[in-house]
């Protein structure tokens, strides 16, 4: 089992070469800037797990500098001869500094810093960042970077996809607010969903976005075609389109606070766009007590009890409106039983035993679905709903 997620890791940090494009970061943080202009206002930002020389976090903070009124920028960024993927050249940035040290540019990681106009230009932008290397390869968890952290007072990046769990615990740890990109089903990852239950993480403003990343290096991309041809890019402009990427954040911006407009139950089952919630109404679940809302616009605004919403309800949640109470694998109180071994019959047809059931809230059915996955145990027939969040709407 370890050596498997130790695999897996090691193939999903040959993927963590991607870099964010600059509209996407101005983007979000102007939504923060919106609900209050001083979101960043003498605030040291660290952007760890950067390469500021190719990266538009650097660029975007380190050029807006004296619009967000920062006190203190800080970057940082990770030597080639620990990243998974180290076919790289040092840019003419740093061979042609006089702090280029042929022995130091492959294995030590470099930190970047922004406070004052070094060049005399009569404002503080990107020509004044001053840099140096650091005394270790930038590992986000080494002491160095820990230390930073712990100056700072908001952590902004794109962190490794293979260590996002580690990199939201490391943050947690430092007590730091923070803005970060990760994917959507990190919503449900054990380390992360009681942060969000509890309102210590939410979603930012772009949440299940279609996100198009710059590959670092020019023949990145062909030393990851597999990875690169499952999410689809484009070989001429050297990007591929991720899906399901959000913003996690624990800085408040507007849209947080704008509670969904919804209907009653009754009026859902008139005149819902959903045919489904037209034709059956709301479904109680067999094994959890709740009932199941397939969409987020279809929330009921007249019950008082649980009800189990997808994951992209996250997006649109107004904790001034409804809490988060539990997901499927956090379900005290919510789940009511656990099934004994069931019969899964495949829409192909194929049979086999499995416990699957338990994985995920199910439907109690009257006969089989046409061209659908369902369970039996006994005579009783179930289909399982996708992945849900349980919420109750505040009293
Ligand atoms: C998804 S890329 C994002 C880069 C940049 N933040 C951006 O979005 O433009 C993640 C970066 O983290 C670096 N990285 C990987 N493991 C790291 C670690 N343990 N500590 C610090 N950085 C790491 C990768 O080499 C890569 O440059």
């Amino acid at each position: 089992m370890a050596n498997n997620t130790n695999l897996g890791a090691a193939k999903a940090a040959k993927n963590d070469e991607f870099y964010t494009q600059y509209a996407d970061i101005q983007k979000e943080v102007n939504a923060y800037l919106e609900y209050n202009p001083d979101t960043f206002r003498d605030k040291t930002v660290l952007l760890p797990c950067d390469d500021p020389e190719w990266s538009n976090f650097t660029r975007f903070f380190a050029q807006n500098f004296e619009r967000l009124g920062l006190k203190r920028l800080i970057s940082t960024s990770y030597a080639v001869e620990s990243k998974k993927y180290k076919d790289y050249e040092p840019t003419l940035f740093e061979t042609e500094s006089p702090l280029f040290d042929i022995d130091k540019t492959r294995i030590k990681g470099k930190i970047f810093e922004l406070t004052r106009d070094t060049n005399g230009s009569g404002r503080i932008d990107i020509d004044d960042l001053e840099w140096h290397y650091l005394e270790g390869d930038g590992d986000f968890r080494s002491p160095e970077v820990c230390a930073l952290r712990d100056q700072s007072d908001i952590i902004v990046t794109n962190p490794p996809f293979s260590l996002f769990r580690e990199f939201i615990a490391w943050i947690i740890e430092g007590g730091n607010r923070f803005l970060i990109l990760g994917n959507m089903n990190a919503i449900t990852y054990l380390e992360v969903f009681p942060l969000i239950m509890s309102n210590r993480i939410w979603a930012g403003v772009g949440f299940n976005l279609s996100m198009v990343y710059k590959a670092a290096y020019k023949n990145y991309l062909e030393a990851n075609q597999k990875f690169v041809r499952s999410k689809g890019y484009n070989p001429d402009e050297n990007y591929i389109k991720v899906p399901g990427v959000c913003w996690f954040t624990n800085l408040d911006h507007g849209r947080r606070h704008e509670p969904l407009q919804l209907m009653s139950a009754k009026d859902n089952i008139r005149f819902s766009k959903h045919k489904e919630i037209r034709e059956k109404g709301y479904l109680k679940y067999d094994n959890y007590d709740a009932i199941e809302v397939p969409y987020t616009d279809a929330i009921p605004n007249d019950y008082d009890g649980t009800m189990g919403v997808p994951i992209t309800f996250l997006g649109k949640y107004c904790p001034e409106q409804f809490e988060i109470i539990g997901s499927e694998k956090q379900n005290e109180g919510i789940r009511t039983k656990v099934y004994p071994e069931q019969i899964q019959i495949e829409s192909s047809g194929r049979r086999s035993r499995v416990t699957k059931l338990n994985d995920g809230a199910a439907i109690l059915l009257d006969e089989p679905p046409i061209s659908e996955t369902y369970y039996i145990i006994g005579n009783d027939i179930y289909s399982q709903v996708y992945k849900r969040l349980f919420i109750r709407k505040k009293q």
